[in-house]
């Protein structure tokens, strides 16, 4: 077995677009953060990596969506996200980000590097192009129509209705989300990491060396591999991102799953300038990677891929991703806010963030999907955490409070029972160790659990309440067992349950959590004072889940109001100057007809207080021209004449189009002269 003298854990740096829920946490910060708090109770150097994800399309959507900079989106999500780690005690060495000075100058180093050592092929292929907004369309900026399904709504890569995956130019009557024009084919070149030539040694490094990786992991990975690798863009015409540090490569950013990983050393560099290569370049580092089941082909083929490229750097050791966590039964969506926010859960509910903590690690989504449900969370909490653990370390402590002065009472003579209980703190020490340093962290937090059962069912079993009427002795050893139990539970459960750890380790008079001493029946000398007990948790009321229950039912009700067709983003910031070059004023239709082997026009005569002229309008499906006489409109009259259908059409006439289509006129709400100009 190779020895390893620093631990280097990155967990995936979450997306700066929303905040985080229990999902994130059961899948990847939880775990992470148990094994970060093991080896550092073990001795080892460790450091624990993380950061915001500031950077891809969504973050820019998301900003057009509020009419903010994409700057703006990722400063307000950065401090939340970074908050609700602090608050859940997930103790990073560094959370930081990828909007990062370090980080552009890092991630925009190792493609330059690439880049000249010709480690990427340079291809150039036609890609949607906005021509009104100028810029060239991500695949999530193009709307149209799904060619399986007929939704109008459908994006470039997606169509939400009927789960396909479709590319742009699959789409029937393709728009851009930004201006809403229909955009244009044209040429563009990237940047590609050719992974086809990173084939043979990923299979080898991963299919015959790291047998061991998960089953999931390891399943991906080869399905990846055996379908054949292909190159992969590293770049982007994107205006938010690291810029490509190319000549001629204006107006185009790393791809975001290129410059993200780069944030775990970026941001190791952040916090060490001076010591980061060792962590990093030495061959006695184990890096392992704590993500999602969607990370997995980023984790462990491409990133790998860039870091050979490069030469110099590491490789993960480990990445042992989760499935995916559930909540009531339903796929946790941002967009459809199904999901517990841990904002939320910890102004709902507070001191109880080792709770959560351990019912997302008892409940992880580790070898297959499994689902949150409050009910389920109120039972771990009432009949393990406050039954169980507890209940144990109250009446220890309560006790040898009341028949020892509140001190450790001295041990007497062993039964055969105590020696049997005794012996199996040791094998639950090794049961733990070996299920934490094999990624199992929920058999982990079992076997924990089994040391306070152990301690529970020996009290039960013995009654010192019971033996106190007639041998002191005997309570005297039965309670010095007990405390050692305690003690155990003091060290065992650091990891999993900090704050609880902490509390009871105060209770117990015990400074700090040293995990040599785990399995030891000696931990608390003869004597040492104890301090007063408190409870380690209290009992969950039904009210308090179902309000929670009420609380997401409300959501589903909202999201199937909701069902109706979403509102068109804004459209990109214009001046006030532009905005006065459009001549906006009030016009009245003095006739109105049909324009012939048409069913959408209509043939207007204005008069528009200037002058009486012609507008052509596609409004006959809406108005009939009876209903179009006499009515006053508003109009831009400054629009350039446009010949339709051989009739000149001098303006247009302002409609309000709702997202179903529905047409109405904008008008004055009461009469006004001809010609008043609207601004
Ligand atoms: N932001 C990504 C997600 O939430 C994860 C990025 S992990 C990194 O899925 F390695 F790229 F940083
Ligand atoms: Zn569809």
């Amino acid at each position: 077995m190779k020895t390893y003298n620093r631990h280097l854990i990155t967990a995936a740096l979450p997306y700066a677009n929303g905040p985080v829920h229990i999902g994130h946490l059961a899948g990847v910060y939880i775990p992470a953060d148990i094994y970060a708090r093991y080896l550092r109770l073990r001795g080892k150097e460790v450091l624990f990596v993380c950061g915001s994800d500031e950077h891809g399309v969504p973050i820019t959507i998301k900003a057009r969506q509020l009419g903010v900079s994409p700057q703006d989106v990722v400063d307000k999500y950065h401090l939340m996200i970074k908050d609700a780690f602090e608050r859940f005690g997930i103790k990073f060495d560094i959370y930081s980000r990828t909007s990062s000075k370090t980080h552009h100058k890092t991630a925009s180093d190792f493609f330059k590097k690439l880049y000249d050592e010709g480690k990427f092929i340079e291809k150039t292929s036609e890609q949607y192009y906005d021509t009104e907004a100028q810029q060239f369309l991500a695949d999530r900026y193009i709307m149209g129509t799904c060619p399986k399904c007929s939704n109008e709504s459908a994006y470039g890569d997606q169509c939400e209705k009927c789960g396909s995956t479709l590319s742009p130019n699959e789409l029937i009557n393709p728009h851009s989300t930004i201006s809403g024009s229909k955009p244009v084919l044209r040429e563009t070149s990237h940047w590609y990491l050719p992974l086809d030539q990173h084939e043979s040694w990923l299979r080898q490094w991963i299919l015959e060396e790291h047998k061991e990786w998960k089953v999931n992991v390891y399943g991906q990975c080869k399905s990846w591999l055996d379908g054949g690798l292909q190159a992969r863009a590293v770049s982007r015409d994107l205006d938010w991102g690291v810029p490509v540090p190319v000549q001629g490569a204006e107006g185009k950013v790393l791809y975001v799953w290129f410059d993200a990983p780069i944030g775990y050393i970026s941001n190791t560099i952040e916090l060490l300038p001076n010591e980061w290569e060792q962590w990093w370049k030495q061959g006695d580092t184990k890096l392992v990677h704590f993500i999602g089941k969607d990370n997995i082909v980023f984790h462990c083929i491409v990133f790998p891929a860039m870091l050979k490229a490069h030469g110099d750097y590491v490789l993960p050791e480990n990445v042992p991703a989760n499935e995916f966590l559930n909540l009531e039964g339903d796929k946790i969506s941002t967009s459809r806010n199904w999901a517990v926010w841990l904002h939320e859960y910890l102004d709902e509910f507070p001191d109880k963030e080792d709770v959560l903590r351990y019912v997302l690690c008892a409940n992880a989504p580790e070898t297959k999907d499994n689902d949150f449900t409050w009910k389920d969370f109120q039972t771990r909490n009432n009949s393990e955490l406050v039954a169980v653990f507890g209940n144990f370390v109250n009446r220890a402590v309560v006790l040898a409070g009341k028949y020892f002065e509140g001190k450790v009472p001295p041990l007497k003579e062993l039964t055969a029972y105590d020696e049997e209980v005794l012996k199996e703190l040791p094998i639950l020490r090794q049961a733990i160790e070996e299920n934490i340093e094999h990624y199992r962290f929920r058999e982990a937090l079992k076997e924990t659990m089994n040391i306070a059962r152990l301690g529970n069912k020996y009290l039960a079993d013995t009654e010192p309440w019971k033996a106190a009427k007639t041998d002191m002795d005997r309570v005297s050893t039965i309670l010095n067992i007990s405390l050692q139990i305690c003690a155990n539970c003091a060290i065992a459960f650091d990891p999993f349950l900090p704050f609880t750890a902490q509390k009871l380790r105060y209770m117990l008079g015990e400074s700090r959590a040293d995990w040599e001493l785990l399995g030891e029946s000696n931990i608390l000398p003869e004597g040492h004072a104890l301090n007063e007990a408190q409870l380690l948790f209290d009992k969950i009321e039904d009210t308090v889940v179902e309000a929670q229950v009420n609380k997401l039912l409300a959501t589903k009700t909202a999201n199937d109001a909701a069902q109706k067709p979403v509102c068109e983003p804004q459209k990109p910031a214009c001046t006030f100057d532009d905005f006065t070059k459009l001549d906006i004023r009030t016009a009245t239709v003095l006739e109105a007809e049909r324009v012939p082997k048409t069913d959408k026009l209509l043939k207007l005569t204005i008069d528009t207080g200037i002058d009486k002229r012609t507008i052509v309008s596609g409004i006959a499906e809406y108005y009939t021209p009876e209903q179009m006489a006499g009515k006053q409109i508003c109009i831009l009259a400054n629009l350039e004449p446009r010949k339709i259908k051989g009739i000149e059409s001098q303006g247009m006439i302002l409609m309000a189009k709702e997202p179903n289509g529905n047409m109405r006129f904008v008008r004055p709400d009461e009469v006004l002269a001809n010609g008043a100009v609207v601004n």
